[in-house]
């Protein structure tokens, strides 16, 4: 499998382990199924509200000597309600102590959006703050301390556009060493990746597979199934594997991490080995041409009357 590197010669491999939407009861499981199958690299944030779970996983599988501590790449994020930069250790303590870990190897602002503090979700715009009150260059600052203290290795950014990224880059200490965003090939995205490389910022795709477990209120009605989409299952045919396998083999072929979440042990298995297709360039090209812009994930869940955020600040300003 590819592993990609960060400025400090510190590597992460590119398919790890998604547990968004993985409900507790059954992350821990897939935790330890995942860790036994192979996986080194595994993707949380406080938000997800299993981390306790995972942690006791982690616990497992370090008593029973499947992995030590060192042989895991871990990452969370820090959830909106925490941007004061005040609260931003409290919260990576949290995740800590939830996660049962030291430190993190990664630590990703989650969204470029303030909550108030406090204020998990609001269904009105009073439980958000413009991101002026709570300036990310701020909130980066006290991401960097993190390092500093020793409580993470790497810190990096989610949900972020080249704007976005350009912006923080010109005031920061350590460049974001990472951008977690929804990609796969309906939304290559392929300028920001350009970006990322310029700047030496690692990439990760979310929602690889087109996240079609999340809950009914964020789907759209007339979204695309990506497992049917006629070239993916052709591409697919040829390698007489599932289209999920060549989504995450793409994502993988042109560098960047993946995350796929499952919580079933023969699709954790099938997932990992998709590192092992071999593409040709002409497969590669055919699942190029698919990109079209679309987001699953588009943003406008955000969205509240009189609330500072839009689809559109998110993606385009
Ligand atoms: P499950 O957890 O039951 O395996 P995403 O990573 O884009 O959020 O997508 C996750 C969704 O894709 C989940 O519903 C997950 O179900 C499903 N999934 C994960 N791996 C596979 C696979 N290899 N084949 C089919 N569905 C998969």
């Amino acid at each position: 499998m590819n592993r990609l590197t960060f400025r400090n010669g510190d590597k992460i491999d590119a398919i790890g382990l998604g547990t968004w939407k993985s409900e507790p009861g059954e992350v821990g499981q897939a935790v330890r199924d995942a860790i036994k199958i192979g996986y080194r690299h595994i993707d949380c944030a406080w938000i997800y509200q299993n981390e306790n779970e995972i942690g006791q996983a982690f616990q497992e599988a370090f008593a029973d000597g499947d992995v030590s501590r060192e042989d895991l790449f871990i990452t969370s994020k820090l959830w909106n309600s925490f941007h004061a930069p005040q609260d931003v250790e409290k919260a990576v303590r949290e995740s800590l102590d939830a996660l049962q870990l030291d430190y993190l190897d990664l630590y990703l602002i989650h969204w470029p959006i303030a909550h108030q503090p406090g204020v998990v979700f609001s269904e009105d715009a009073s439980g958000f703050a413009p991101i002026e009150d709570y300036p990310i260059a701020d909130t980066w600052k006290a991401m960097e301390a993190l390092v500093d203290k020793g409580l993470v290795k790497h810190i990096g950014v989610s949900n972020f556009n080249i704007p976005k990224l350009q912006k923080l880059i010109e005031t920061a200490k350590i460049i974001p060493e990472m951008n977690q965003v929804e990609s796969h090939p309906l939304l290559a995205q392929n300028d920001l990746v350009q970006f990322c490389n310029d700047n030496q910022v690692l990439y990760t795709a979310y929602s690889p597979l087109g996240s079609r477990d999340r809950s009914a209120g964020m789907k759209g009605s007339d979204e695309p199934d990506m497992f049917e989409n006629e070239v993916l299952k052709s591409v697919a045919n040829n390698h007489g594997v599932h289209p999920a396998q060549i989504l995450i083999k793409w994502a993988e072929a042109r560098g960047t991490c993946v995350i796929p979440k499952s919580v079933n042990p023969s699709r954790l298995k099938q997932n990992l080995a998709s590192a092992e297709i071999e593409l040709s360039e002409d497969e590669m090209n055919q699942v190029n041409g698919l990109d079209k812009g679309y987001r699953f994930l588009d943003g406008k869940f955000w969205e509240r009357d009189g609330g500072y955020y839009t689809a559109e600040s998110l993606w385009n300003n």
